[in-house]
C-alpha cells in the first residue's frame, strides 16, 4: 500500500489551486438519479470517493462519461463528468458498495422519489462513531414512505409516490437534509424541512436541483421549502470549491509559516475557521479568486479554544487539522468535538510525533510543545490522516504516513500541491495499489 513520506522543516510559499468540493460532488452525482436526462457536472475533483460513487450509480443504470483534457488545461483543473440515468434498472444498493462509502446510502431519496421503491443497505459502522440513519428514515416516512429494516437493508416503498409534508429534524444532519431535499423535489405538494443543515454544500445541491427544474426556497437557512414537480430535466452545474481543503491548506501554512495564495476558492465558505486561524496569529487576506494566508515562521502560534458545530460554526472536518496546529502552539488550548463521537483517533498518532494531548470525554486539551519529531504514523480516517501530514511538515526528520487510501478519498494530489510550495512530501508506491 502507498505511503506518504514527509521531511519536515520547510516553510510553504506559492500557489495552491483548490479543487471542487468532495462533499458537494457526492450529493450532486446522486441527484442525477432524479432525471432521465443528462446532468453535466463541472469542476469535479479527481477522488476515490467520486469514482466509487459513479460506479455505484452505474449499478442503478446510470451511464457515466468523462470529458477528456482540453488544450492548455492544467492537470490540476477539475474534470467534467456527465451522468444519464435514462432508466433505473435496479433500485437495490448492495452492502458491498454502500459499506465502502456511507454517502451512497443517500440514493434512497432519489430512488424513492423517482421509482417509488428502494432497497438500500444500511451503511454499518464507521471509524468516527456509529453514525445512524434514523433521521433519514423518519423524514422519508413523513413524506409517506414505508420503510422496514430487513436483513441489514432499508426496504422502502411509496406506492403512488411521495407526498409533501413538514418535517422537523430533531438534530442537524447534512446527509439527511440532502436526501430529503432531493426526495421532496418529485413529491406531490409542498415539503417544509425545519432545522435543516445550512452547509454551503446544501446550497450548492439546491442550486443544481433548481437548474434541473426543482422549486426550492430557503437552502442555506434552517427552513427549506420545496414545491414538488412532476419531473426534472438535465442541466449543467459547476461544483463549488472545497472549503475543507481550503481550510486544511490554510492550517498547513499556519503550521509551517510562509506565504501561500489559495486560488479557485472563497473565504466566505469558512468564516468560523478563518476567524480562529486569524486568532492564532495567521494573516488571512481575501483575494479576487480566493485567499492569501501568511505567517512569519519565527512568530509563536497563539493557542485558541474551539468547539465544533454545524455550519456556520467551526467544522468538525477541520478539527483534526486544527489539533495538529495547536500541538505546536505557545500554550494550552481546548478542542471540543460535538458532532461525532470517537473523532479523536488522530490523537494517539499525533502523540507519536511528540504532541501532548489529554482527552476527557468530548474535549481534548492540547499543550503546545516547541518541537515535534518525525515518526511512522498511521492514517485512521480522511481528516485524521491529513492532520498527520500537517504535523509532519514541521516535525524534525522523516514522518511516514501509512494507509493513505484514506487521504485519496478526499484530497486531490495532496503531495503535489504541497511540494510545489516547497514542502518535502512524496508518495511511495507500495505493491497492490494504483
Ligand atoms: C457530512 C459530511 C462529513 C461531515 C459531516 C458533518 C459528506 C459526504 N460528509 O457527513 O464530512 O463531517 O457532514 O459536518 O457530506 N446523525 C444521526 N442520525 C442520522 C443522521 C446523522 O444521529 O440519521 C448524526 C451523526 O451520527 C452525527 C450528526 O448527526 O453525529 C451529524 O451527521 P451528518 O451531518 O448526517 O453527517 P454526514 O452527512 O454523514
Amino acid at each position: 500500500m502507498d505511503k506518504i513520506r514527509i521531511v519536515g522543516g520547510n516553510r510553504l510559499d506559492g500557489i495552491i489551486p483548490i479543487s471542487g468540493a468532495k462533499n458537494a460532488a457526492l450529493p450532486l452525482i446522486i441527484a442525477s438519479l432524479l432525471t432521465d436526462e443528462r446532468l453535466t457536472l463541472e469542476n469535479m475533483p479527481r477522488l476515490r470517493d467520486v469514482s466509487l460513487l459513479t460506479r455505484i450509480l452505474s449499478n442503478h443504470g446510470a451511464d457515466y462519461s468523462l470529458n477528456g483534457k482540453r488544450p492548455g488545461e492544467d492537470h490540476l483543473a477539475g474534470q467534467t463528468i456527465g451522468l444519464t440515468a435514462r432508466e433505473i434498472v435496479d433500485t437495490r444498493a448492495p452492502y458491498e458498495l454502500v459499506s465502502q462509502m456511507r454517502a451512497s446510502f443517500w440514493v434512497i431519496g432519489p430512488l424513492l422519489a423517482r421509482c417509488h421503491r428502494a432497497q438500500v443497505s444500511l451503511p454499518g459502522g464507521c471509524a468516527i462513531g456509529t453514525r445512524p440513519v434514523d433521521l433519514f428514515i423518519a423524514g422519508l416516512e413523513a413524506l409517506g414512505a414505508r420503510i422496514d429494516i430487513v436483513a441489514g437493508y432499508a426496504m422502502a416503498e411509496a406506492p403512488g409516490g411521495l407526498r409533501g409534508a413538514r418535517y422537523v429534524f430533531p438534530k442537524v444532519s447534512v446527509g439527511a437534509t440532502h436526501t430529503l431535499m432531493m426526495a421532496a423535489t418529485l413529491a406531490k405538494g409542498e415539503t417544509v424541512l425545519e432545522n435543516a443543515a445550512r452547509e454551503p454544500e446544501v446550497v450548492d445541491l439546491a442550486a443544481c436541483l433548481v437548474a434541473m427544474g426543482a422549486k426550492i426556497e430557503g437552502a442555506g437557512t434552517s427552513v427549506i421549502r420545496i414545491q414538488g414537480v412532476d419531473r426534472l430535466h438535465g442541466a449543467t452545474h459547476r461544483v463549488m470549491p472545497d472549503r475543507i481543503e481550503t481550510g486544511t491548506y490554510a492550517m498547513a501554512v499556519a503550521m509551517t509559516g510562509g506565504d501561500v495564495t489559495l486560488t479557485h476558492t472563497s473565504g466566505d465558505l469558512l468564516r468560523a475557521g478563518l476567524d480562529v486561524l486569524a486568532a492564532t496569529g495567521t494573516t488571512i487576506e481575501e483575494t479576487a479568486d480566493g485567499l492569501r494566508v501568511a505567517r512569519d515562521p519565527a512568530a509563536p502560534i497563539r493557542p485558541v479554544d474551539v468547539v465544533t458545530e454545524p455550519y456556520p460554526g467551526f467544522p468538525t472536518d477541520l478539527q483534526a487539522q486544527f489539533m495538529a496546529l495547536m500541538s505546536r502552539a505557545n500554550g494550552t488550548s481546548r478542542i471540543t468535538e460535538t458532532i461525532f463521537e470517537n473523532r479523536f483517533m488522530h490523537v494517539a498518532e499525533l502523540a507519536r510525533l511528540g504532541a501532548h494531548i489529554a482527552i476527557d470525554g468530548r474535549t481534548a486539551t492540547v499543550t503546545g510543545v516547541p518541537r515535534l519529531v518525525g515518526a511512522p504514523v498511521m492514517a485512521t480516517d480522511l481528516r485524521a490522516s491529513v492532520s498527520l501530514v500537517i504535523a509532519g511538515l514541521v516535525a524534525e526528520g522523516e514522518t511516514t504516513v501509512s494507509r493513505v487510501y484514506h487521504l485519496d478519498r478526499g484530497f486531490e494530489r495532496l503531495e503535489e500541491k504541497l511540494s510545489r510550495c516547497g514542502a518535502v512530501v512524496e508518495r511511495i508506491s507500495g505493491e497492490g495499489m494504483r
